[in-house]
């Protein structure tokens, strides 16, 4: 039996993927009514707008926002391109050459971590056919395995190498790594193009892109700095939850140029304050931060290991957090759990107190430049971002009115990742993006909704055209025509409606006039127009109708 010709009830009925929504009249036109106010304050600003593509390869993502980030390794939604195991692999050979230059004890054991993986994400690709099997690639996994294996055995026992061994073998991986060979030789001559480009992702969130597009339509030979702005999509893949979707909604903006002048972070911050204003949401926190530079933050972050592997602290980490004071010690200081908010907030050193003396000229400038706009904030020096590439300024602003996802908007600056994507030296950046979907909940909250939606659901059609007998019909056409080339939002019954079921329809579209025309209107050429609101009705010659509604608006 054919899909149409079963029943009903056994046909199959889509839903929207899980943490996918659609957003449905009114409330659209509340998101739409969001959007204008947005791009007004924005643009009083001096911010353009800027459209980037919803995907892009993945590596740039794994390289501007970190491989090693939660969004990077758990959340992106790859094309499916190339298989799993290969993309994963990709990731980790990427995430290895960033390990970077960090103490030694580190070094090392990041690089087992990603090793262990990747060899183990190789073996997967073999398996399954999707890594070429060749003598080379037999041959690189293999020097891998063993490697893995004996220098895992080494730094369990304890080892006593010097650093000189360690650096050697990390070069070596890196070599062996770079020399697997992805393609086989079949799939690059067998013809689809698609199959030759590299892997895309799509986006989670917008940053990279507009770096990117920065670097690539060469922004920086414009003068001044760029100002930019972008409304639309993300994804991620997030467990879903009130208020965090796996396709969201982001408004963000972006400045990117050759000052790092605090008055720019806080003239975006004031930005931001405005929009908030503008929505009738008051109940928020500006919360400000800085996270140092490449200078003083990798000494901040080994004093805090230091302080987080004392066991009496330690001991009473979580396991996630525990985990972290090897990979990541500062996201310790972002962790929600109960029990580690005390540590936290009295056990740990604060970076604040440790930044460089121009990291420390910066925040205090900034807040200066704060208080010059009247914008409150507190600082929390917990301000750490989830993303890789912040440096000094972090900003976010949460609102008690939203639940658990309490953040409206995150941002901070990002001096050095143009460079870190191929750009010219020097350029600066700061941005933040604020979460769409969020703000219309706290609109919402903050009553204005009720009165945004209002102001489109009441109104949405000014006439209502209510044609009876083919006589009428050319007629109502073309005035219909004519009163939305005037803008008005006009109904045009598809089929003749009796007088009492059209005027019961208008009724409860909500529109504001009704313009009959019968028989007698065509015979007369004087139309009836009645209004709703108070049942009021009059008669207006055909040639008047459009004078008539111009002053009726
Ligand atoms: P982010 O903090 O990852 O920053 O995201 C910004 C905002 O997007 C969050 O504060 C939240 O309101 C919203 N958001 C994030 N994930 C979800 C989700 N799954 N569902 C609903 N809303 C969500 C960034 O994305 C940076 N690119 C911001 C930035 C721009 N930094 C510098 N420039």
């Amino acid at each position: 039996m054919t899909e149409a010709a079963k029943p009903e009830s056994e046909r199959r009925k889509f839903r929207a993927i899980k943490g996918t929504r659609d957003i449905l009249p009114p409330d659209s036109a509340l998101w739409n009514w969001f959007e204008k106010t947005a791009r007004s304050v924005m643009e009083s600003f001096n911010f353009g707008e800027i459209r980037t593509p919803i995907f892009e390869e993945t590596e740039l993502f794994a390289r501007a926002i970190g491989a090693d980030t939660d969004v990077v390794a758990k959340e992106v939604f790859t094309l499916q391109a190339r298989p799993e195991s290969v993309q994963r692999a990709e990731l980790l050979r990427e995430a290895i050459h960033r390990i970077g230059d960090v103490k030694h004890e580190l070094r090392v054991t990041r690089l087992l971590q990603h090793l262990t993986v990747f060899v183990r994400y190789l073996q997967i690709a073999l398996q399954q056919g999707h890594l070429p099997k060749d003598a080379a690639n037999l041959h690189n996994v293999g020097l891998l395995e063993r490697g893995l294996k004996e220098a895992g055995q080494l730094w369990k026992s304890g080892s006593t190498q010097p650093e000189s061994y360690w650096n050697g073998l990390f070069e070596k991986v890196k070599r062996i790594a770079d020399d697997i060979r992805f393609e086989s030789a079949e799939r690059t001559s067998g013809v689809s193009e698609l199959d030759l480009e590299p892997t895309a992702s799509l986006r989670p969130e917008a940053t990279a892109s507009v770096v990117r597009a920065y670097v690539e339509h060469r922004l920086d030979t414009r003068p001044g700095d760029q100002k930019l702005y972008y409304i639309g999509p993300m994804f991620r893949r997030e467990r879903p939850q009130k208020g965090r979707y796996r396709q969201f909604y982001q408004i963000g903006a972006e400045v990117l140029g050759t000052s790092d002048a605090p008055a720019i972070d806080a003239e975006l911050i004031e930005m931001l304050t405005v929009l908030l204003e503008r929505c009738q949401i008051e109940k928020y926190t500006l919360l400000i931060n800085s996270i140092g530079c490449a200078d003083c933050r990798p000494k901040y972050v080994e004093l805090l290991r230091a302080e987080l592997r004392k066991p009496e602290i330690f001991e009473r980490l979580g396991a996630d957090s525990k985990r972290r004071v090897e990979t990541n010690p500062l996201r310790v200081m972002d962790s929600k759990l109960p029990e580690e908010q005390e540590i936290i907030d009295t056990k740990l050193p604060k970076i604040s107190e440790h930044l460089c003396a121009d990291c420390k000229t910066h925040y205090e400038k900034l807040k200066k430049e704060l208080r010059l706009r009247a914008v409150p904030f507190t600082e929390s020096p917990r301000l750490v971002r989830g993303l890789d590439y912040y440096m000094r300024t972090t900003f976010e602003i949460t609102s008690p009115i939203l639940g658990a996802q309490n953040a409206l908007c995150g941002g901070g600056r990002y001096d050095g990742l143009v460079e870190l994507l191929g750009g010219p030296k020097g350029i600066k950046g700061i941005g933040f993006a604020l979460g769409e979907d969020r703000f219309i909940d706290a609109i919402q909250e903050a009553r204005l909704g009720e009165q945004a939606t209002k102001i489109h659901a009441v109104r949405p059609v000014d006439v209502f055209v209510a044609w009876m007998g083919e006589r009428a019909y050319p007629t109502a056409v073309r005035l219909a025509r004519v009163l939305r080339g005037e803008k008005h939002a006009v109904e045009l019954p598809p089929e003749e409606l009796k007088f009492r079921k059209a005027l019961e329809r208008a009724d409860k579209m909500g529109a504001r006039y009704v313009l009959i025309i019968g028989d007698d209107e065509i015979a007369s050429g004087q139309l009836t127009v009645k209004r709703l609101a108070d049942g009021k009705q009059e008669k207006i010659a055909e040639e008047a109708v459009v004078d008539y509604f111009r002053g009726a608006r």
